[in-house]
């Protein structure tokens, strides 16, 4: 790591160590359920993809911020209704959702240190990519696996809308444009993908393609509708990647 850049290279040694813990969390929680996986040797079988360093910054603070709010809206329901966390894994979502919560801030703070990133039509282009394909990722996984949250007494299609309405407002603070979750028009296009979706999964034959156009002009609908310009660049001249302020996100350095 460069001179100049010893600061940022402590955040990466913390985000790393935070990392590993999660996957310590898992591997605990899968010992428990007598299951036993190679979690030090499972990424070494993966080759490796580049991305240019724009996308991985929005990608790694949209998925720090709406694990955020997946962990930590779960954890606030089994902390009200305990007779429903049925697996010891659930024990560790508090301390796992607050670490996701402050790398999603310490990323809040790179973009505000690189106003590039965040102007123009790139920023438009790009606050819009990656909150279309995280949250329709979401409504998908969440809405198939639906019987998952029900076991745990949550409504999925609800638990969903929350975790897209509470990341959406949170991702004000960083990116230049946000959806307006406000008019119904998001909501009744997330409801029709979910069908369309369903349809298409469950045809077969010579009706399958139809359904697939059905489903692509839906989310490509859904990616073109309008978004609100945020004041996420309010502190670009003000905040500096100078000094150690960012590492006081680690208490427990
Ligand atoms: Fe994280």
């Amino acid at each position: 790591m460069k001179e100049g850049n010893r600061d940022l290279g402590k955040l990466f040694q913390f985000l790393a160590r935070d990392e590993a813990r999660h996957a310590g969390f898992l591997s605990r929680a899968l010992v428990a359920e007598g299951i036993e996986v190679d979690l030090p040797h499972l990424g070494g079988k993966r080759a490796a993809t580049w991305f240019p360093i724009s996308w991985v910054i929005y990608s790694v603070y949209l998925s720090e911020k709406i694990g955020y709010w997946r962990y930590i809206l779960m954890d606030r329901h089994l902390k009200a209704n305990p007779g429903e966390a049925f697996a010891p894994l659930f024990d560790f979502f508090e301390p796992w959702c607050q670490d996701e919560n402050r790398h999603g801030d310490c990323f809040t703070v790179m973009m505000r240190c690189w106003p590039g990133i965040t102007k123009g039509w790139r920023g438009k282009l790009l606050s819009r990519f990656f909150l279309w394909s995280v949250f329709l990722t979401h409504t998908l996984t969440v809405c198939e696996r639906g019987e998952f949250y029900e076991l745990l007494g949550i409504e999925p299609k609800e638990f969903d809308e929350e975790v897209i309405r509470r990341t959406n407002h949170t991702s004000k603070n960083a990116f230049p444009w946000v959806f307006n979750l406000e008019d119904d028009k998001f909501w009744d296009l997330r409801n029709k993908i979910i069908e369309s979706f369903r349809a298409f999964v469950s045809t077969k034959g010579l009706t399958k393609p139809v359904k697939l156009m059905k489903f692509v002009s839906l989310i490509f609908k859904q990616f073109a509708l309008p978004m609100e310009k945020t004041n996420a660049l309010r502190y670009d001249k003000d905040v500096q990647f100078t000094g150690g302020d960012i590492l006081n996100f680690w208490t427990d350095k």
